[in-house]
């Protein structure tokens, strides 16, 4: 098995990437990098600093003063603003959306860009956002781009905010997914997209284990 490779893992919220990612990460023994944790943590520090109806030119210069880290914990990454870890901090709605919003802006992406390529670059590495096979990682070992049906996406997501016992109406999730998937396929700058060499893996009707077991299969002795 590829010791030292790499495997981006690209798709639409709530497609499974993350728990995917994590999963296979732990069989490989690699690390998991979640890199839309990244564009939430800059959403979290616009929230903190009521600046989330920030022109971009706010924005970046907001930027300018804040330290954004990866820490590695256990085969997976911590996110660090300013040295303190916010990872449990990223999951609402609100944050999500304001982070679809703001990752259009150049200097945003830019300003995670290195940190992401460093990562991907140590090798052992599963990563995955919307722009990893395209633009971050694009001689990645195996690149992935994994959808799933809207309504199953939007059914696993309400069982994940049941699970955390945070109240959620399934069409207004499925609609706010679906807007999430069109603002983040249709922007200019590294649009949501199956990335050259991307295997497409639909996982609607699979499991998780299914999912890893496919993948594994794909990936270069
Ligand atoms: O995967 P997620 O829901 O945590 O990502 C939140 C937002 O961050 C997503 O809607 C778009 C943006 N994002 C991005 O532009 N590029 C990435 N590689 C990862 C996330």
């Amino acid at each position: 098995m590829t010791r030292n490779g790499s495997i981006a893992i690209d798709g639409p919220s709530a497609s499974g990437k993350s728990s995917l990612a994590k999963a296979l990460a732990r069989e490989l023994g690699w690390i998991h990098a979640d890199t839309g944790a990244l564009y939430r943590t800059v959403a979290l520090s616009l929230q903190r600093n009521r600046l989330t109806e920030a022109q971009a030119t706010d924005v970046c210069r907001h930027l300018e003063n804040r330290k954004v880290a990866y820490s590695v914990q256990d085969n997976t990454t911590r996110v660090l603003l300013d040295g303190e870890d916010v990872t449990d901090l990223l999951r609402s709605e609100e944050t999500g959306r304001i982070a679809s919003r703001i990752s259009q802006i150049p200097c945003v992406r830019e300003f995670l860009f290195h940190l992401q390529r460093d990562m991907g670059k140590k090798g052992g590495v599963v990563m995955d956002g919307r722009d990893i096979g395209s633009v971050i990682l694009p001689d990645a070992t195996l690149k992935i781009f994994l959808t799933a049906d809207a309504l199953t996406r939007a059914r696993r997501r309400f069982a994940e905010m049941q699970q955390k016992g945070v109240p959620g109406d399934l069409d207004a999730i499925r609609r706010d997914l679906e807007d999430r998937d069109r603002q983040d396929s249709s922007r200019s700058l590294a649009p949501l997209t199956q990335a050259q060499g991307a295997l497409l893996l639909d996982n609607t009707h699979m499991t998780i284990e299914d999912a890893v077991k496919w993948i594994l299969q794909k990936l270069p002795n």
